[in-house]
């Protein structure tokens, strides 16, 4: 009897994971079914019924260390690059991984601000070999990166801090090297 039993749960276990269009069999169901809001669902609680919270003021998430200079530009400016000058080839290769992933697109590939998208842009994509740029401090490079500027917005959530002064040291790189 307990032979036919095992036999069968495991037909019915096999059953279950080759046909992915039918909903699994729930032998146990601990936890299954949980009143957890998932992103982007619709919450009755909160006044704006979003499910997705922000985090309450002057918290932060474990592990999370919060850019320091988003509402202080001076900071921001003096802030100092770690890494400057490090055109060791595996930082350079990360740098440009997250420029051509991320800027690429709008600012060039070689910085002209002559990417894909500067076609179809309403105003003039920077280019990042300028004067101005070249002038800038890393620090300000890495606010923008950070905080984003005007029209273009932050690209902290695609780009982690530890990797935001290789991208700078990638575009300091191009507007030596750059053609
Ligand atoms: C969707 C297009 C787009 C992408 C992608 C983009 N940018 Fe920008 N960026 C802009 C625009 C537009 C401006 C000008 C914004 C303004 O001042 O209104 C700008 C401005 C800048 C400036 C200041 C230029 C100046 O002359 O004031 C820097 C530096 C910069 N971007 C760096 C980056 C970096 C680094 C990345 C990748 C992490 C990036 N951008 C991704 C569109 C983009």
């Amino acid at each position: 009897m307990k032979m036919i039993f095992l036999i069968a749960l495991s037909a019915m276990i096999m059953v279950a994971c080759s046909d992915k269009s039918v909903p699994n069999v729930e032998l146990i169901q601990d936890l299954m079914d949980q009143p957890s809001v998932k992103a982007q669902e619709y919450d009755d609680f909160f006044p704006d019924h979003a499910g997705s919270r922000v985090p309450a003021e002057n918290t932060q998430p474990v592990g999370f260390k919060p850019y320091r200079f988003a509402k202080d530009i001076d900071g921001a400016k003096a802030n100092k690059n770690p890494l400057a000058g490090d055109h060791n080839p595996a930082s350079l290769m990360l740098g440009q991984k997250f420029f051509e992933t991320n800027c690429a697109v709008c600012h060039g590939f070689r910085l002209g601000g002559d990417g894909p998208v500067s076609l179809k842009w309403p105003t003039k994509i920077p280019a990042l070999n300028t004067e101005k740029i070249r002038g800038w401090t890393d620090g300000q490079i890495y606010h923008v990166i950070s905080v984003g500027q005007g029209l273009m917005g932050s690209y902290a959530s695609h780009i982690p801090q530890e990797y935001r002064w290789q991208v700078v040291n990638y575009i300091r790189y191009l507007q030596q090297n750059g053609k």
